[in-house]
């Protein structure tokens, strides 16, 4: 079955063809960093009119990249939520529309589900059940997988996403947005032992996250030092920091797999891109860890196409936006 993905949820618009899940005929994403980075963060307005601008010329170039036409497309495929309102409704009309004039099923798909499933289609068959964790710029969850759409959350951030938190902590030292990927090349020169941060600890559930505190810290630090800032200092600065939110991911993450019974974590979402996470949990967890493939982990049409392919399609076109992650309690 070939699907056609779209996403646009929040500052990327992408379309993508998979084949049964998890064959990879295209991949497109148009990114809206360059759109965003004089502001320091995505402006829902802008983001909005770039995807109606750019929407029909990234579906054209998925279809020429995978050599096929629409109507070798047997369902479309579109991300339902979360996210910006006004991005999402732009995909989910152009994906509504597409699906009624071709007449072929349409499929709402959970975006941070689709996040998990990138971990999935990048490996076959799941090792099940499986802690799953979703870091990425609007999203922290840690759920309990016990198959592809049968979930559980048992934690999540109760304030700013650990991505949010990395782009909100450059923005202060006069990194570039998006901050994750700034703040990790700075980090490489840092010194561990400069500053002492400490992600928050949640009392009514240990495995929830709260990166809102740290990131005043950092603030209150950034306030009491010289300015300008020197190189060395945003160097120190973001390596005391992304140390300390992945020291508390791990610890989390070990303790959720304490509690439960669990054969591998699947992870997923932009965060996933960092390699000091990716060393760090691989050396403190004894269990199989499963990563997106690379142009898996950020926001794609391809987790969509794939993760649709294991839904139901919809009786009628009748797509409603999806405000929650679906997760039972
Ligand atoms: O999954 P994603 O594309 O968007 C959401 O669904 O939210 O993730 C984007 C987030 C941004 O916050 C960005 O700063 C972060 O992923 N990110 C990183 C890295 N690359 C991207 N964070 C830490 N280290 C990185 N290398
Ligand atoms: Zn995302």
């Amino acid at each position: 079955m070939r699907i056609l993905g779209i996403e646009s949820t929040c500052d990327e618009t992408a379309c993508s063809i998979v084949e049964d899940g998890t064959k990879i005929l295209s991949n497109v994403v148009s990114s809206q960093i360059d759109l965003h980075r004089e502001f320091g963060g995505v402006v829902p307005e802008l983001a909005c009119r770039r995807h109606i601008d750019i929407i029909a010329p990234v579906l054209q170039a998925a279809l020429e990249n995978a050599n096929v036409t629409l109507d070798q497309i047997d369902a479309i495929a579109v991300a339902k939520g979360p996210g910006l309102i006004g991005a999402l409704l732009i995909g989910m009309h152009f994906a509504k529309a597409l699906a009624i004039s071709r007449n072929i099923p349409l499929i709402g798909v959970n975006h941070i589900e689709a996040h998990l499933y990138a971990a999935i289609m990048s490996h076959g068959a799941p090792t099940l059940p499986a802690l799953g964790a979703v870091l990425s710029g609007g999203h922290t969850s840690l759920v309990e997988m016990q198959g592809i759409g049968n979930y559980k959350l048992i934690g999540e951030t109760v304030d700013d996403a650990i991505g949010e938190s990395f782009d909100k902590v450059a923005k202060m030292v006069g990194l570039a947005y998006p901050g994750g990927p700034n703040i990790e090349q700075r980090a490489l020169r840092g010194n561990l032992s400069r500053f002492h941060f400490k992600a928050g600890r949640v009392k009514s559930n240990p495995l929830n996250f709260s990166f809102s505190g740290i990131k005043t810290s950092v603030l209150y630090t950034i306030r009491d030092m010289p300015k300008p800032l020197s190189e060395q200092d945003i160097a120190d600065i973001s390596c005391c920091f992304q140390e300390a939110v992945f020291t508390d991911v791990i610890q989390k993450a070990k303790l959720a797999l304490d509690r439960g019974n669990y054969k591998a974590l699947y992870i997923g979402g932009g965060v996933t891109l960092n390699k000091r996470l990716r060393l760090l949990l691989s050396e403190h967890l004894s269990i199989p860890i499963y990563w997106p493939n690379l142009d898996l982990c950020l926001d794609n049409a391809a987790m969509i196409a794939g993760l649709a392919y294991h839904k139901e399609p919809l009786t009628s076109y009748d797509l409603e936006c999806e405000t929650r992650i679906p997760f039972a309690r």
